[in-house]
């Protein structure tokens, strides 16, 4: 019998969370139910029950996909992104196209929403991984963390009380207005950040503890700290596993899952007062999900950098996407080679794009210009996040298949793509 594929209506929950259940182990030993599914769309407002995909066969629903929305920060701009998540297709049914046809569809959606770009995380390699891959999802970035035991933590705290400055307490509920806008400006500096409502930060963050997607613990498994000398100047926050309920951790793991400054000298600070809270609450295994800032390298050279998931992007309309993006190119431009009148082109599998630079701003359109280069998707991607600057893949033949510009053309390239540091915090994660 053929498979039926149609957006969620009421009555489905049940079937998906068993599918889900049956396909991710997590899922399963975590004992997801249908109220957790059905109370994650009051914790986070980028889940919406209307945008998960089925695929059913005789009233039984054998494939899912959950299509979640994000407002990722590149800078001082947003993009739209359509996040992929739980792409599951029940055992029985698997290499028949199932997972394909409904990633499709939630692209298909993402273009009628306007959300510019749809964004995943998975294994390197997985059976989810060659699906995406076959249909032009591309290689962004690797997620970093660095792990550590007692003895890297002792060895790094040894160097960061060296420049502890400023008092350390715990997050309260009046701080969380100076939070949310340290984590907003923070955020520009960090390609992958992303835009949180009030709502978000007291139901994910406050109120409980989410670690990743729908997976949460109480308010007390969080660690949740700021700075100040005459105001709050930064936070931190991480996770402890010793205090979890619902899932099963065997060791005694940590997780630093995020941490703001305005300012990059406070960060030492921050991490060493949440690695310091942490070792007393008993924690053995710590692992850091956050950049390698200049500020934190001495510390951080005492952990072990390890790479996890993949995230992949597809870019589902690159027009609109350097629309999304022009007040913050607009800025570069500005910044590295002043007010010029130029025209550039972008072309890459998802599209090519013209910049009509006049004065100090962006007009978008399609189309090629006499300045133009042509990129693979993985390049297209990594220079959009700043993962690669164009000037580093200009040294790496694999991105890069053909420049045909002046070297004003390859100043004006290597001005709006810089290297710049990529983060998303695993409370964000889908
Ligand atoms: C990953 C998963 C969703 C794939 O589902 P699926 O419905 O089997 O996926 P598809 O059928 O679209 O594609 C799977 C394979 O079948 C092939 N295929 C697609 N249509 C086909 C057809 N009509 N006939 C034969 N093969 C086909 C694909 O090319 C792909 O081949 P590959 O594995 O060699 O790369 C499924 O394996 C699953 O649920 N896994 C557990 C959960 C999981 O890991 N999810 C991903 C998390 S990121």
């Amino acid at each position: 019998m053929e498979a039926k594929f149609r957006r969620y209506k009421p009555g489905d929950e049940e079937g998906i969370v068993e599918l889900m259940k049956t396909c991710f182990r997590t899922f399963n030993s975590w004992k997801l139910s249908v109220m957790d599914w059905i109370g994650y769309e009051g914790d986070d407002d980028g889940f919406s029950r209307e945008n998960a995909l089925v695929a059913e066969i005789d009233g039984e629903i054998i494939g899912h996909v959950q299509l979640m929305h994000r407002r990722i920060r590149i800078g001082k701009s947003i993009i739209d992104c359509g996040g992929i998540a739980n792409v599951s297709t029940h055992p029985k049914h698997r290499m028949k196209g199932i997972a394909t046809k409904l990633m499709q569809m939630a692209l298909d959606i993402c273009q009628e929403k306007g959300w510019q770009i749809s964004s995943l995380f998975t294994g390197y390699g997985s059976d989810g991984y060659r699906v995406y891959r076959k249909i032009g999802y591309a290689n962004t970035t690797f997620i970093h963390e660095y792990v550590g035991t007692c003895e890297n933590v002792d060895n790094a705290l040894k160097i960061m009380r060296r420049h502890n400055r400023n008092g350390i307490s715990e997050m309260g509920e009046e701080d969380l207005n100076a939070v949310m806008k340290i984590h907003d400006e923070y955020g520009r500096k960090i390609s992958g950040y992303c835009q949180r409502s009030e709502e978000y930060w007291r139901r994910k963050i406050m109120n409980k503890t989410y670690y990743q997607s729908f997976f949460y613990e109480g308010r007390d498994a969080g660690i949740r700290i700021v700075s100040e000398d005459d105001e709050v100047n930064g936070y931190a926050l991480a996770f402890n596993t010793l205090k979890a309920s619902r899932s099963q951790w065997t060791d005694r793991v940590g997780i630093v899952m995020e941490l703001g400054a305005i300012e990059g000298r406070n960060l030492c600070n921050l991490l060493n007062g949440i690695l310091n809270k942490m070792r007393k609450e008993g924690i053995k295994i710590f692992r850091l999900r956050i950049p390698m800032h200049e500020e934190l390298n001495e510390a951080l050279n005492h952990f072990e950098p390890i790479n996890g998931a993949i995230y992949m992007d597809y870019i589902v309309n690159q027009k609109k996407l350097f629309e999304a993006m022009k007040g913050e190119l607009e800025e570069r431009i500005i910044e590295k080679c002043g007010e010029l009148d130029y025209e550039i082109s972008i072309g890459s599998p998802y599209g090519c794009t013209k910049l009509e630079i006049s004065g100090g701003d962006i007009n978008v359109a399609e189309g090629k210009a006499k300045n133009h280069i042509q990129v693979t998707n993985d390049g297209i991607t990594k220079l959009i996040y700043g993962v690669k600057g164009f000037k580093e893949m200009l040294n790496e033949s694999k991105y890069i298949i053909r420049i045909e510009a002046d070297g004003e053309a390859i100043k004006i390239f290597e001005a709006i793509f810089p290297k710049r540091i990529f983060q998303i915090s695993p409370i964000d994660e889908w």
